[in-house]
């Protein structure tokens, strides 16, 4: 190497990362260069509405112009997520991962939306996913760059995986948008090992948010606190933990362009809080 060069650092190889999970598909689809497995059943198309729309799966394109201007501003919009969103329901699943995750755990996310929860996992493991939706601005930015992450595109009410070979699941505000949640949740129970740990968080469809400004047109559910917990037991799940946060501000909308405002404040009364959170066992044998 010529004096005064910097070596080029190494890529990490995919394989680096332990308890990387072998998806049951030999379909996949090429976007901006790189190649992401497809369940096998899957319809996927590309547009906009995929992912956001329950019943379109797929690749949302985003021009490179689009791309580049959505990097520029990506700081700006993790930090009004921070301030505005639901960000903070991750500190609970953080604590979670901490307790039971370590080097030896399959992890599996459904829905990851941005990916970011990945950033609380071991360093050592790999992060896999199952995504419905997604866009070429998140192909770039994440699966392009960070070699732990190993995604599908698919639907969590057909995992392409394998019976009892993941230890712990995160499903961050998705179940509100799945059709068939019910065998969404069997089908975490088919793919989760015995005693595996489930997170999930959903919208609480009734709180005094949804009442004043109504349901967001995504949701095609509605869940209320004795809902879904009632269908997480009918699929085999056993409550750990729950809890309810998420004190809804009712800030103009015009001032924070038509998004809501949460703080982590956990209110008694279950319409005072958005979000609904869970720690589930798998009980099977
Ligand atoms: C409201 S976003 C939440 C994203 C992310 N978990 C977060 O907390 O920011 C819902 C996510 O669920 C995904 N999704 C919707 N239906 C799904 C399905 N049937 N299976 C897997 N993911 C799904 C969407 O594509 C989207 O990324």
């Amino acid at each position: 190497m010529p004096a005064g060069s910097t070596p080029t650092p190494t890529p990490t190889p995919k394989d680096a990362f332990r308890q990387r999970l072998a998806w049951t598909t030999t379909r996949t689809i090429e976007v901006c260069g790189i190649t992401i497995p497809v369940s096998e059943s899957l319809a996927v198309a590309r547009s906009g509405d995929a992912g956001w729309d329950s019943h379109i799966a797929g690749i949302r394109p985003n021009s490179s112009l689009k791309s580049t201007v959505k990097t520029i501003l990506w700081p700006l919009r993790r930090a009004s997520e921070n301030i505005l969103g639901h960000q903070f329901l991750q500190y609970t699943l953080a604590r979670w991962i901490k307790q039971y995750a370590n080097e030896n755990t399959a992890f599996l996310e459904c829905g990851p939306g941005d990916m970011s929860l990945r950033r609380f996992l071991p360093k050592s493991i790999a992060y896999n996913a199952v995504e419905f939706g997604l866009s070429e601005f998140q192909v770039r930015r994440v699966l392009a760059r960070d070699p732990r992450v190993n995604l599908v595109l698919g639907t969590i009410e057909e995992i392409p995986l394998a019976n009892s070979s993941v230890d712990m699941v995160a499903c961050v505000e998705m179940l509100q948008h799945v059709p068939d949640v019910d065998k969404g949740l069997r089908e975490l129970v088919r793919v989760c090992k015995p005693g595996a740990k489930i997170m999930v968080t959903v919208a609480n469809g009734h709180c005094v948010k949804v009442k004043r400004k109504g349901a967001n047109r995504h949701f095609v559910h509605l869940f209320t606190e004795a809902d879904i917990r009632s269908r997480a037991e009918s699929a085999g799940l056993k409550v750990l933990e729950h809890e309810q946060t998420g004190k809804w501000v009712p800030v103009p909308q015009n001032l924070i362009g038509g998004h809501s405002m949460h703080l982590p404040i956990k209110s008694a009364r279950e319409e005072d809080n958005c979000y609904f959170v869970y720690l589930l066992e798998v009980q099977k044998t």
